[in-house]
């Protein structure tokens, strides 16, 4: 499997705090079958609390670290990056990463509302060449009332990843039955960790996950949202996507949820 989002840097953002930690996380995944992890701090952490640079040695030297284990594990960069109005300057100025080099870029909505704004900057982004990937949708309180938001943007390119532990239910039961709710309607392409943690319910453990998705969408199209999307985004290739099964009825330009 590949995870697409993680928190696994020591003390870049809220993830773990030691490297030992970091290793016994990559530990946990590694035993869960996953053998690729995108490592994707929070922009505005590595910004203002740290430096991409840091974050690059940080990488390097946790890389060391599992190959000193023996672990056929790989930590590649990415970046969470909050859904901002001048999110494409901050890719422009190179303060917001995509995945590894790749056109595909993380964007995290925030929690408590849908932003005016947020078509535009992500109709920006995608005239830019990126290719946005919108992460945990179903932690936004708006789209956990209407979907059709987020039908919108997939209709327009967007990919969504939703998290493990949401579908599985260990992120509580309002996440889960949205997730299911995206699954059941075609708008998840890709499931990650998110993982912050060694312990509790944020670690690096897909495969809960993925049996609760495959209950909702079968077996084959829950495995392709930890193999073959994923790689397809590592290897910069466009995905074999299936087309959502809603449609938004309002047109993008005009759009307010
Ligand atoms: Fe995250």
């Amino acid at each position: 499997m590949l995870d697409l989002h993680s928190h696994i840097l020591p003390d870049v953002d809220d993830g773990p705090s030691t490297m030992e930690e970091s290793v016994e996380m990559a530990l946990i995944a590694y035993e869960d079958g996953t053998r690729t992890i995108v490592a994707t701090p929070h922009n505005r952490d590595v910004n203002e609390r740290s430096s991409i640079s840091a974050v690059i040695s940080l990488l390097y030297q946790l890389n060391q670290e599992i190959q000193a284990r023996s672990m056929s594990l790989k930590i590649i960069l990415g970046m969470e990056n909050h859904l901002e109005m001048d999110t494409p300057e901050q890719v422009a100025q190179g303060k917001a990463l995509p995945i590894d080099g790749t056109h595909y870029i993380l964007i995290e909505l925030p929690f408590e509302f849908y932003p005016f704004y947020a078509e535009e900057v992500l109709f920006k982004l995608q005239i830019s060449g990126l290719r946005p990937i919108v992460v945990h949708p179903e932690r936004n309180l708006a789209i956990q009332g209407n979907s059709e938001i987020l039908a919108n943007l997939v209709n327009r390119g967007v990919l969504t990843q939703i998290t493990a532990g949401s579908i599985s239910g260990a992120l509580g039961k309002d996440y889960q039955k949205t997730a299911k709710e995206l699954l059941q309607q075609n708008l998840v392409h890709i499931i990650a960790s998110d993982c912050h943690t060694s312990r509790g319910v944020r670690t690096p453990i897909l495969s809960p996950g993925v049996t609760a998705a495959a209950k909702v969408v079968g077996d084959e199209a829950a495995r392709k949202m930890v193999e073959d999307i994923p790689q397809a985004i590592l290897q910069d290739k466009m995905p074999d996507l299936d087309l959502p099964s809603i449609t938004s009825k309002r047109k993008w330009w005009n759009f307010r949820p």
